[in-house]
């Protein structure tokens, strides 16, 4: 697989190098960031950011799917007070902060990573709260295939701009596409984090059927920068 090979030297080289120079206090490392961040990292923020400031005067939230410890989500919010601090656009955050758990046939072996990316609510409404974003943050906690059909039920309202998807399997990610089409606006996207990925073949099964019945209602693009996020769908303005 492409990059295999520079990503086990790379965790090797910096392994040694944590061994040489020792443990650090949290934030003077996070203070320091460019020094520890790798190019993969800070190409998929950067694309991350391109695709919201492109979507920044579309109307509507922006939505994460999937947050695991929250860097993305608070990426975005962050980024969100930076590009437009006036308007009433939020983040709305979506995850069970179980890990990975609800499996389809459709994703093969990614069974296998059954709990990973098990999150800690505590901590990232410990960090929202340091950084002031409460106002800014809506968590919706639960499983997306209970959560977002009753949230868009109940808030008639709610029409999104930006819509990330990371949550890696078939089922959530069906959900999402399905239920967020008919509320996300045009020119708004859909961002795909593993879309064309062997470890998680769900998540590129779910987009593909879903474009079968939609794709002349989209454009898809491919983000730049990074390997993640991997898949842009542009939803169509006429
Ligand atoms: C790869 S992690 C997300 C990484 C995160 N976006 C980041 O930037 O670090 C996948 C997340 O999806 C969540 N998830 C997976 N399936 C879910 C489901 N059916 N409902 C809600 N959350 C789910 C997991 O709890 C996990 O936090």
């Amino acid at each position: 697989m492409k990059f295999e090979s520079v990503d086990k030297i790379y965790k090797a080289e910096r392994a040694q190098l944590s061994e040489k120079y020792g443990p650090r206090e949290m934030w003077s490392l996070v203070d320091h960031w460019p020094l520890y961040c790798g190019i993969g990292n800070l190409g998929r923020f950067l694309s991350i950011y391109d695709i919201l400031r492109d979507t920044i005067a579309v109307p509507g939230h922006i939505a994460e799917f999937g947050s695991w410890r929250g860097a993305n989500l608070m990426f975005l919010a962050k980024t969100l007070q930076l590009l437009d601090p006036h308007s009433s656009k939020m983040v709305h955050c979506f995850d069970s902060f179980e890990g990975l758990t609800n499996f389809a046939p459709q994703d093969g072996d990614a069974t296998t990573l059954t709990g990973q990316y098990k999150g800690s609510l505590e901590e990232l409404t410990d960090l929202i709260s340091l950084y002031r974003l409460q106002d800014n943050i809506e968590i919706h906690k639960g499983y997306v295939e209970n959560t977002l059909p009753q949230t868009l039920s109940q808030r008639e309202e709610l029409s999104f701009s930006f819509v990330y998807c990371d949550v890696d399997l078939y089922d959530a990610t069906k959900t999402i596409l399905d239920h967020m089409h008919p509320r996300l606006s045009k020119g708004g996207v859909f961002v795909l984090d593993e879309w064309n990925y062997a470890e998680f073949p769900g998540e590129t099964k779910a987009v593909r059927e879903f474009l079968e019945v939609h794709g002349d209602a989209y454009e898809a693009e491919q983000p730049t920068r990074a390997r993640q996020p991997s898949l842009i769908l542009r939803k169509k303005k006429y």
